[in-house]
């Protein structure tokens, strides 16, 4: 009898994923780098190039919304909630965007980081706003009342009059909200942002090396900054490097993985600090990007070995975060 039910089960979930292409949307108990992950719909995360902040216990992960049937004269931003960093909810596209500057039809949002603003307790998102030829190297801002949107577009510019293309965001413990881009004719810039996170207050840090999907994360009293090669959608060694404080002086980059893994196929776009009751735990958040199929585009996230000035990105393999406790395995 069980046996018949559990065969029952499990040819309505091969019949489900077969004629809607959904896998079964079950709760989750582990992350899988580079395979496909079902949100609470059993749909594929679309949350490329992401970021991701934590209100009370509940992490919002926005990201690059890139399914498959969207309108081509839009670009999408996607929000996910979740308690355990596991299993997202999916809370809809919270910008849905025609052309915000009349930057032609090949017009390219990129990159969203979301910062919570303690003092206009507003939402403020910021992107990489740009035209087809990527010349335009600007930042957009929209902003909500919510986390789950809508988000409003407010206006775009150049950091610091600065040439900006990918962006990422560093919240320090004391909760300063950072954003670092990539600036071509000079480097990698590390800002702090406003109180209302609607401008920048004033230059951290440059660090005079070209890298893109730049990362932060500060760790038992040293700050680690981390980031990518400019190879376009193709990975490359990821590299990283350490300093006291956000002002420098910086450290030589090192790679965080072998050289010939090439990141393990995948890029940096966010390091995640999981502090609960017995440890802390850093995650490497990857893009692993299809350029030519981007609704497929994989997620490599995996706890990493940090400490004492060394940060490393171990082989992928299938782990489990527990928020609480701060622990991975
Ligand atoms: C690399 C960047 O990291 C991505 O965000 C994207 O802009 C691609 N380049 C486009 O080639």
């Amino acid at each position: 009898m069980i046996k018949k039910i559990l065969l029952k089960r499990i040819t309505m979930a091969v019949m489900t994923l077969l004629i809607t292409g959904k896998a079964y949307a079950q709760h989750q108990k582990i992350i899988n780098p580079g395979a496909v992950w079902p949100d609470n719909r059993g749909e594929h995360i679309q949350a490329h190039g992401g970021g991701i902040i934590k209100i009370k216990n509940t992490y919002y992960w926005y990201g690059e919304e890139r399914r498959r049937g969207l309108d081509s004269n839009k670009r999408y931003v996607s929000c996910y909630a979740s308690k355990d960093l596991t299993n997202w909810t999916f809370k809809g596209d919270v910008v849905q965007m025609t052309d915000p500057e009349n930057l032609g039809q090949r017009w390219v949002l990129e990159r969203p980081k979301v910062f919570y603003s303690k003092k206009s307790r507003q939402y403020v998102m910021y992107f990489h706003l740009d035209n087809a030829t990527y010349k335009f190297a600007r930042v957009g801002i929209a902003v909500s009342d919510r986390p789950d949107g809508d988000f409003k577009y407010l206006k775009s510019f150049r950091p610091l009059e600065h040439e900006s293309r990918d962006i990422g965001q560093f919240i320090d413990d004391d909760g300063t909200p950072y954003l670092v881009f990539e600036d071509r004719p000079l480097g990698f810039h590390i800002v702090r942002l406003s109180e209302d996170c609607l401008s920048i207050d004033r230059e951290m840090c440059l660090i005079a090396e070209h890298m893109e999907g730049g990362a932060i994360v500060h760790y038992k009293g040293l700050y680690y900054a981390i980031g990518s090669a400019l190879t376009g959608w193709k990975p490359n060694p990821n590299r990283y490097a350490t300093a006291k404080t956000l002002k420098g002086p910086w450290s030589e980059f090192k790679d965080i993985a072998p050289k010939e893994k090439n990141t393990y196929d995948s890029q940096s776009t966010l390091l995640l600090k999981v502090s609960g009751k017995k440890d802390t735990t850093v995650l490497f958040l990857g893009d692993i990007w299809k350029p030519k199929e981007q609704w497929d585009s994989r997620y490599l996230w995996m706890p990493v070995q940090i400490g004492d000035g060394e940060l490393w990105l171990p082989e992928p393999a299938p782990f489990k975060i527990d928020v609480k406790n701060g622990t991975a395995n």
